[in-house]
């Protein structure tokens, strides 16, 4: 991350400390980088101590400062939507090797629409439809997809995309929710308190949404085209499985940096 800007380089060293100390005394683990961004993000001290005590209060990071890093994009979060994860620059980066714009690109359960927008400016001018259940990540989408060719829709999986898009999609993204229901009490507060259940309760066994998405890929995919999609190193197999039934042809690609897994289902040229 960049250093603030210079207008910005207002903080005393007293109050650089004094920020630290109080992100470390509540809990957070990276409060001197946290402290730089939030020194960078803020215009006078009255700001900085509203950005500081939201975060000490348990506001995921990214929530406070209004945006987060992803593949090298600054990608606007608003509150209660997913924040998007490093790892899935993973996906990014295989999807982005599998299509040429101008591509026909689907990203479902799009969230803050972080996929497309990585999409869009890795590949240029794609035809990207984005989706997503929740009326609040559509809105994120839409202002992190203003400025491309994307169109932004509400409901539930395929059903919002329009109809003439079937057998027409070249790429189709999803990183759906794949957490299972009864594992979602075990994740870190800040998901478990400040992201929509909705983005992480993934069913019984976390696979609920992402089977359903793969029922219906292959309608949707052109000939030849791809579906990928985020899931766990150890749900992987189990989903390849419904991927192969699918009729798609299944592989799973992994980043042993990131931890990351996808799951590719191609439709047969
Ligand atoms: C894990 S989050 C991922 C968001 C985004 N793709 C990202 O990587 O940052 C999952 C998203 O799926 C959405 N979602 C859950 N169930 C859905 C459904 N049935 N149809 C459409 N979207 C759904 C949630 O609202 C949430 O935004």
């Amino acid at each position: 991350m960049p250093d603030p800007p210079r207008h910005r380089q207002w903080a005393s060293l007293q109050l650089r400390t004094y920020v630290i100390d109080r992100l470390q005394a509540a809990g957070c683990v990276f409060a001197e980088d946290e402290a730089r961004l939030l020194l960078g993000q803020a215009s006078d001290e009255a700001g900085l101590e509203d950005l500081v005590a939201r975060r000490a209060s348990g506001l995921p990071l990214e929530q406070v400062l209004g945006w987060a890093e992803f593949d090298g994009l600054r990608i606007l979060v608003d509150p209660q939507v997913f924040v998007p994860r490093r790892r899935t620059e993973f996906l990014v980066r295989e999807a982005a090797s599998q299509v040429r714009a101008p591509a026909v690109v689907a990203d479902l359960c799009c969230g803050s629409g972080a996929i497309g927008a990585a999409l869009v400016a890795r590949l240029g001018p794609i035809v990207l439809y984005a989706a997503d259940l929740d009326p609040a990540a559509v809105r994120c989408a839409r202002r992190n997809l203003t400025g491309s060719r994307a169109r932004v829709y509400q409901g539930d999986l395929f059903a919002p995309l329009p109809a003439a898009l079937r057998g027409r999609i070249a790429l189709l993204t999803a990183n759906a929710p794949y957490v299972p229901s009864d594992e979602v009490r075990l994740l870190p507060s800040e998901a478990r308190l400040h992201e929509a259940l909705i983005a992480l309760d993934g069913g019984a066994d976390g696979l609920s949404v992402a089977r359903r998405i793969v029922a219906g890929a292959p309608a949707w995919l052109a000939a030849a085209g791809v579906l990928l999609i985020e899931t766990s190193e150890r749900q992987a197999a189990q989903l390849a499985e419904a991927v192969a039934q699918a009729g798609l042809t299944a592989l799973i690609s992994s980043d042993e940096d990131s931890g990351a897994t996808v799951v590719h289902g191609r439709r047969p040229a």
